[in-house]
């Protein structure tokens, strides 16, 4: 980040004059572009000169929001892809081959962990699955061809934090690369190119949009070399982001800072309340003094951004009475969103999933998740109030 502060560029960062004197950035709704002769084409083609060609290779509003994400999280140039696990793909997929092992932590958003372990195997690429914050295990884990660590922090659902700085040495000795998922944190709570990571994903679907309107990702190169097999990746697989998509998430974008603030804020009152229910078991926040990870967090975040879980006495059926009784909050998959969501994993997403593999995912009887969004806090905690009245 340059010159300004993180809030000026987030509105500033655009980085070029926008085309025809517009005040904000065009949709350019094309999927390809014209040469002015075969010449141009040619040296288009060729890398030369400045031009669009086609828009899976890239268009001027995917470019405008990936310069501003680049900008933010300090990376030499981001990708913007269809969908935060494009992302995923595109910032490990790229630096690995088979034969290549890769270390995970064991708290990744679930879909993560599949492509990671199972799939990655079926391409020949084994993997390690770490406790995510057992600097040992990442540590002891470490192989001869181990190229890659991919952490996620705070994680999904579970809300542990990672030693970033940590694992980034343990990275740096095994000459492998460190991917940082920083979706939970957004480069304005947390900075992970400062503390050690080559390469930055995000679920832009989450915060970085922030208005539950798109589905997009992102993966951030913090070198020019990082940045070039990314976007090469991401050429040939065909998992960029469409135009307008970038041109919503760009505009989402420009107000983060006072989004998060009022997420954290906001957040911070739902978890100590929580924490003061008679029907509540435990609270996972890390803006609670008790919660594990918390000293950490205050060291390499500047906020606890807003996602809670916690688990509710009363098992199974007192999450999905709560579900049934809540009247203001929105009952959706997803976070990061304007609006308050919550969601009871064993009665909703996870009703159909064996046991055992609930158990291995954290997905007990008693968790609940909820992200505050950004609605008065008295009323997200007066529905709370009513619906834990009735469970
Ligand atoms: C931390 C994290 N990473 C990655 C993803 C995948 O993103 P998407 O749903 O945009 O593909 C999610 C989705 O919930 C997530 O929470």
């Amino acid at each position: 980040m340059k010159e300004h502060k993180f809030s000026t560029n987030q509105i500033h960062l655009e980085g070029h004059k926008k085309p025809f004197n517009s005040h904000s950035f065009p949709i350019f709704q094309t999927s390809t572009f014209y040469f002015d002769s075969p010449e141009h084409g040619a040296e288009l083609f060729a890398g030369k000169g400045e031009g669009y060609i086609y828009t899976r290779l890239g268009n001027p509003t995917i470019d405008a929001v990936e310069k501003v994400v680049a900008g933010l999280e300090g990376g030499f140039g981001a990708t913007a892809t269809s969908s935060g696990m494009s992302a995923v793909l595109a910032s490990v997929f790229p630096f690995v081959k088979a034969g290549d092992h890769i270390i995970v932590s064991d708290t990744l958003y679930g879909a993560s962990t599949t492509l990671l372990t199972d799939f990655a195997a079926r391409y020949g690429v084994e993997s390690s699955v770490v406790k995510s914050t057992d600097l040992n295990e990442y540590k002891n884990s470490v192989k001869s061809n181990t190229k890659l660590i991919y952490i996620e922090t705070p994680a999904n659902p579970t809300l542990s934090i990672t030693d970033i700085r940590g694992v980034s040495e343990i990275a740096k000795n095994a000459n492998a690369l460190l991917v940082v998922d920083n979706t939970f944190a957004t480069p304005y709570l947390q900075r992970p190119f400062e503390l050690g990571a080559d390469v930055i994903m995000h679920s832009a679907t989450k915060y970085l949009n922030g208005h539950g309107d798109v589905v997009m990702g992102f993966s951030v190169g913090k070198t020019e070399e990082l940045h070039k097999k990314i976007r090469s990746f991401t050429k040939l697989t065909g998992g960029n982001a469409n135009p307008f998509d970038s041109y919503l998430c760009l505009r989402g974008i420009k107000t983060l800072s006072l989004r998060m603030d009022k997420h954290n804020t906001n957040a911070q009152k739902v978890a100590e309340y929580l924490q003061g229910h008679d029907k509540v078991l435990k609270v996972y926040y890390p803006g609670l003094p008790d919660f594990e990870g918390h000293e950490l967090a205050k060291k390499q975040m500047t906020g606890f951004s807003s996602v809670i879980a916690f688990d509710l006495k009363g098992g199974f059926e007192a999450g999905k009475g709560l579900m049934k009784s809540v009247k203001m909050m929105t009952l959706a998959v997803s976070l990061g969103t304007i609006d308050t969501l919550i969601q009871h994993p064993a009665s909703m997403t996870h009703s159909g999933v064996p046991r055992e593999e609930k158990m291995k995912a954290g997905i007990t009887d008693e968790l609940t998740r909820i992200s505050v969004g950004l609605e008065d806090v008295e009323d997200i905690i007066q529905d709370l109030e009513q619906g834990l009245s009735k469970v």
